[in-house]
């Protein structure tokens, strides 16, 4: 790799914006810009519902993370969840090209069974997002992970292509062309997110990332190393927000702060949770009709969001067959995840190993994005390096070049995948 790149990922959240702006060489993924705060405007639970509104807080959010790194940014890779996203499990097959010397497989061949499994018959109003190879199979033998190279006659392949929304989708891009920027490429906040927290062994074990926003929980399963299945829920924190403001009669941003509040003592100190749960919350600062209120009566109400939550998360792993299959466990990101008694919970309802995730893999200016809420955007980084990483760059811009708008470059999202 000639010298560092500036990768910049950006996370278009229900309840914020995010960017990351990083300097990737082969050594290292260098963080030089962030703007993790910016209140997002327009977005409803994945979808975009205001365009100005989306593209004031993107812009805001750039201008921001831009002057920090002292660059100027043209292109990015940007999240995309709302349940819309779905998956399918495709299968591929094609007879390796007879001009090769010893039947050799080449990068070519590669790149034709990926494309054989995309003749899937998707409705024209749905957006192919990513195409993830899980496993070739050359001459019958299973379990290849890279069939460049090897010798055979017959190519198939197994892969995950999740899928979504051609408006939705359309949206999002244009809401990132309106503050000129090119998409490099939309990532599934599930993908991006595992990138930045889950290890290599959870993915080989069976594991769950589950990514709880403020609209939406972005959910995706890996298996033997690759995604197997996702599903975005329509549920996050805000309801959690608004069943506080209900319980307590008070308006909808004290009952944020209140949650917040409670969530970072959890974060400073489990423990002193669980001591003083029999105490009084004291909500005088608020205004409201009474001046404390026991903290048992607001986890209660937390917990019950939670439960929910957990229970619907749980039907969907039983419909996907999954249940039983992820010995690894749960691994939640997103900033809810930081809400009190959430690891817990967790626990007690799926029956599973329980983690948080903070994003790993980067250095730098890190201060502001170690919790769960930056894993998405973190991790599109993380995407955007690995695919830096594993091709060559000029040929990938060359052949990236009209892509900006559209879908598409299933051999560069091919060798992102390939070790
Ligand atoms: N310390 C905390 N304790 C409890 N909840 C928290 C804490 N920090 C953030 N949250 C909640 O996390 C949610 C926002 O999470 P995040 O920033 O991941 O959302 P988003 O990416 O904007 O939304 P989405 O992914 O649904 O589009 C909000 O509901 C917020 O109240
Ligand atoms: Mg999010």
């Amino acid at each position: 790799m000639p010298k560092e790149k500036i990768i910049t990922g950006i996370d278009i959240g229900s309840t914020k914006v995010a960017t990351t702006i990083a300097a990737v060489s082969e050594e290292r993924i260098s963080v030089v810009g962030v703007s993790g705060n910016i209140p997002s405007k327009g977005i409803n639970k994945g979808n975009v519902v205001d365009i100005d509104g989306v593209v004031e807080a993107i812009s805001a959010s750039i201008e921001k993370a831009e002057r920090m790194a002292g660059v100027s940014v043209s292109k990015a890779f940007v999240t995309v969840n709302g349940s819309h996203i779905e998956n399918l499990n495709s299968h591929g097959v094609v007879a390796v090209s007879p001009n090769n010397v010893d039947s050799e497989i080449a990068k070519d061949d590669v790149a034709r069974v990926i494309e054989a499994a995309q003749a899937v018959s998707l409705p024209t109003t749905r957006d192919i997002i990513h195409v993830i190879p899980r496993d070739f199979i050359v001459n019958s033998q299973d379990g290849i992970k890279d069939p460049v190279g090897m010798s055979g006659i017959r190519l198939e392949v197994e892969t995950n292509i999740i899928h979504g929304s051609s408006t939705a989708v359309k949206n999002i891009i244009r809401c990132v062309n309106q503050v000129d920027i090119d998409v490099e490429e939309l990532v599934y906040t599930g993908i991006a997110s595992g990138e930045a927290v889950l290890t290599d062994t959870e993915k080989e074990l069976g594991a769950l990332l589950v990514d709880i926003g403020g609209g939406t929980t972005s959910v995706i399963a890996f298996i033997d190393g690759s995604p197997v299945h996702s599903v975005v829920l329509p549920i996050g924190g805000k309801y959690i927000t608004s069943d506080l403001a209900i319980g307590l009669r008070s308006r909808m941003e004290d009952a944020e702060k209140i949650k917040i509040r409670l969530g970072n003592e959890a974060l400073i100190s489990k423990s002193s949770v669980e001591l003083r749960k029999d105490e009084d919350f004291d909500l005088t600062e608020f205004g409201l009709e009474i001046d404390a209120v026991p903290r048992n009566m607001l986890n209660k109400i937390i917990d019950a969001r939670l439960e929910e939550i957990f229970r619907l998360l749980s039907l969907e792993l039983t419909k996907a067959n999954l249940a039983g299959k992820l010995p690894a466990g749960i691994i939640l990101t997103g900033g809810a995840a930081s809400t009190v008694g959430m690891e817990k919970c967790a626990k007690t309802n799926l029956k599973m190993p329980v983690r948080i995730g903070s994003p790993r893999g980067v250095t730098g200016l890190i201060d502001e994005i170690q919790g769960p809420d930056s894993a998405s955007c973190v991790g599109a980084v993380l995407y955007g390096a690995k695919l830096y990483r594993g091709t060559d760059l000029l040929s990938m811009n060359a052949r990236r070049g009209d892509m900006k708008k559209k879908m598409g470059g299933i051999f560069d999202k091919l060798r992102s995948f390939l070790p």
